[in-house]
This record gives C-alpha cells, structure tokens and sequence, in this order.
C-alpha cells in the first residue's frame, strides 16, 4: 500500500505546531502502525531530518505508552485495540491519514506526538496501592476472595495508563482511568482497609491535575483498548460518596 500521512509536528510546548505531509511507501498490510511510522521515520532519518517522535515500549498492548489519535480517533477506533497493535490491514491503499497526539490540557505536549501522561502516575501515588506488613508468605486462598469480586477486580486492573480515555472526552475528564484504578483495589478485600481514603485521594488528585468532569458521553469507553466499563465510574463514585459521608 501506499498511502499519506498528515503527521503533528511541533517542537516543544512553546512554539506552535502544524501538520506535516509524508509519503509512506510500500507499507505491507501485516506491519503495526508504529512499525510503519518507523519505516517513516527511517526514510526522514537517511534524508537528514528531525524523525517523527511518538511514544512506545511493549508494542504489546500492555504498557499503555503508544498514544496516537489516528484519523480523529484516540488508538484509531478498532474495539478493544491500542496503537501499537493496530494492523495497517485495516487501512487502503491511497488512504490519507491524520495522526496527532493526545490533547487535553492535563497532558501537556512534549515533542511531536509525545505528551507528559506523568499526571496519571500522582494519581496512582495518591492510593494506586495496598499498604500492608506482608510478613511471611500467606497460605494459598488464606484470604476468600469471592468469584464475582475477583473477577471485576481483574477486568479494572486490564486498563493500561494509556490516557486515551481522556483524549477522546470532550471534557478532558480521567474518570474512567481513576475508577479502574480505585475499584481494581477497593474491590479486594486486601485493598478494603484503606477503601475510603483511596478514593478521596485519588479523585482530589484528578481534579488537582485539571481534568474534566465526567458528563457520562461513554465516548472513554468506546476507544478503551482494553474496554474498561462505565460501570466502574458509577462504582467509583459510590466508594467516594461513602467516603464523604464518613467524613473521611
Ligand atoms: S481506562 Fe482504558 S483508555 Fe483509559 S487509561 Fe485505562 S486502558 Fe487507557
Ligand atoms: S506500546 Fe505498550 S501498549 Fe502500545
């Protein structure tokens, strides 16, 4: 395939930015899309230009760190798929493509399609973990965990960091990311000792950062690599209710 990419550049947060056209050539329809942006950026190297910098590490879907909004749609708009493992099979041959960085004010932008998601992890410091005296090591199922707990908890701890939740809301809002993180623990009984305090901290820390509120469009959902569900803000927002009624 061959097709056109409209790419953000932008050198830093100071200075504006613009959208620049590349060619990409002879693109095989079983490469990931960063693989294609790395044959991109091979040729602009061999040409002696600044290469396009975006984010990456597992190439995996696990690490959250590939962050593209590609044709208008945080990870590009395929169910249950992060940039990374986007295939360019599901693009065609002559296509023009758009490719920009998250945008929301809690995000700043560092370099081209790379933006600071560091406010993610104050929010994690705030209560993204259990605070115990492990001692030894417990018997195996010493601590009853029931199935539909265990299970819910598992589908909050599946989300990744990335942030597309937020570039795709109109409001910049983090509440999907939060409530995974919060309900991942406050569902365990591990986690529960410290329930009320976990959610105070990390929904003041959301707000502290700038992001918006919640006006529950679902559009998080729709582009969550991992389909975290909605449910777990309407969770999220009874654990901090409690709380604040336990003046905690
Ligand atoms: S909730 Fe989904 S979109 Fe938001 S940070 Fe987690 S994995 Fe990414
Ligand atoms: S690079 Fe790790 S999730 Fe995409």
């Amino acid at each position: 395939m061959n097709l056109t990419l409209k790419v953000w550049r932008q050198r830093n947060a100071n200075e504006a930015g613009h959208f620049e056209t590349y060619q990409a050539k002879n693109v095989l329809e079983d490469m990931s899309f960063l693989e294609m942006l790395d044959v991109v950026n091979e040729e602009i190297i061999e040409r002696g230009e600044e290469p396009i910098a975006f984010d990456s590490d597992c190439r995996e879907g696990i690490c959250g760190m590939c962050s593209l909004v590609i044709n208008g749609i945080p990870h590009g708009g395929h169910k249950g798929t992060a940039t990374c493992q986007l295939h360019m099979r599901r693009f065609k041959d002559g296509e023009t493509i758009t490719i920009e960085p998250w945008r929301a004010k809690a995000f700043p932008l560092i370099k081209d399609l790379v933006v600071d998601r560091t406010a993610f992890d104050r929010i994690i410091q705030k209560g993204g973990f259990i605070s115990v005296n492990t001692g030894g090591t417990p018997d195996g199922n010493s601590i009853p965990v029931p199935k539909p707990a265990a299970d819910s908890a598992m589908d909050a701890a599946a989300c990744i960091g990335c942030g597309a939740c937020v570039a795709a809301c109109k409001n910049a809002s983090a509440m999907l990311f939060v409530a995974a993180k919060v309900s991942h623990l406050n569902l365990l009984p591990q986690g529960k000792a410290e329930k009320d305090r976990r959610a105070l901290n990390m929904v003041n820390q959301m707000d502290a950062e700038g992001f918006g509120n919640c006006t529950v469009t679902g559009s998080c959902e729709a582009v969550c690599p991992k389909e975290i569900s909605l449910e777990f803000i309407a969770k999220m927002n009874r654990d901090y209710g409690i709380a604040i009624l336990k003046g905690k």
